[in-house]
């Protein structure tokens, strides 16, 4: 059974924040985004958005194609950053922006669930200026649901939030198990996808989220 991003927009966006995989690689992309406009593509709840738009000088789109993900989003948009993050509903495989619009962008773990991931590697290309930073992560193929939710397990009971997170880590671990990605490519193919749509990769990190995911950060 194939399960929905509407369904799990709730559960995602409390039991998220809280995994020190999540912060670990958010940590990790804000060193590399600079300042100036950044595209949060297939934002979720905007977790990471919110995050971005609130530490250094960044304004930041958020944008997913799920609406009851951007509800959620929505709600991080505060009197702080009011002037700085943006909430819109959108698809990466056709980006509502002009050519060269973003100084960068970020993508973590969407490509597998498009339908078409080259398309959509080629309109975040199009979207960013050149010289501008793309920091695109994805499930590697060894991807074990497992391993994450042991980690997620781990860390709300050594927060003390375990009980409170019961009910979103059950849809957590059914979503995990039941998702059926639509693509897996490796960190070598994605590269080479990379390079083929006209990036230069800078770095690549073969294990982030808790060794579960890579993060491959290319420059257009
Ligand atoms: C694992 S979540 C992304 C997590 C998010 N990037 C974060 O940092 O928390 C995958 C997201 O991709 C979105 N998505 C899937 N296909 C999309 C598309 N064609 N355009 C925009 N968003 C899409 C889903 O709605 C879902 O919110």
């Amino acid at each position: 059974m194939d399960y929905s991003w509407s369904e799990y927009a709730k559960h995602y966006d409390r039991a998220t924040p809280h995994t020190s995989f999540y912060i670990d690689l958010s940590r990790l992309i804000e060193n590399f985004i600079g300042c100036g406009l950044v595209l949060d593509a297939g934002c979720a709840t905007g977790i990471l958005s919110a995050r971005l738009a609130e530490s250094g000088r960044r304004r930041v789109v958020a944008m997913d194609a799920c609406e009851d993900m951007l509800v959620l989003a929505r709600q991080k948009i505060s009197e702080r950053n009011k002037e700085r993050l943006e909430v819109i509903r959108g698809d990466v495989q056709n980006i509502p922006f002009s050519d060269s619009t973003f100084d960068a962008a970020v993508c973590v773990n969407v490509l597998f669930d498009l339908e078409d991931p080259l398309l959509g590697l080629t309109e975040m290309y199009r979207a960013i200026k050149p010289g501008g930073l793309l920091a695109i992560s994805c499930p590697r193929p060894d991807f074990s649901p497992d391993v994450l939710i042991n980690q997620a397990i781990s860390d709300y009971k050594h927060k003390g939030i375990l009980d409170d997170l019961l009910d979103d880590l059950d849809y957590m671990i059914k979503f995990n198990r039941g998702k059926i990605p639509r693509q897996v490519y490796s960190l070598v193919e994605l590269e080479c996808m990379l390079e083929d749509v006209g990036f230069h990769n800078k770095m690549s990190f073969e294990r982030v989220y808790a060794d579960q995911s890579y993060l491959i950060v290319t420059e257009k």
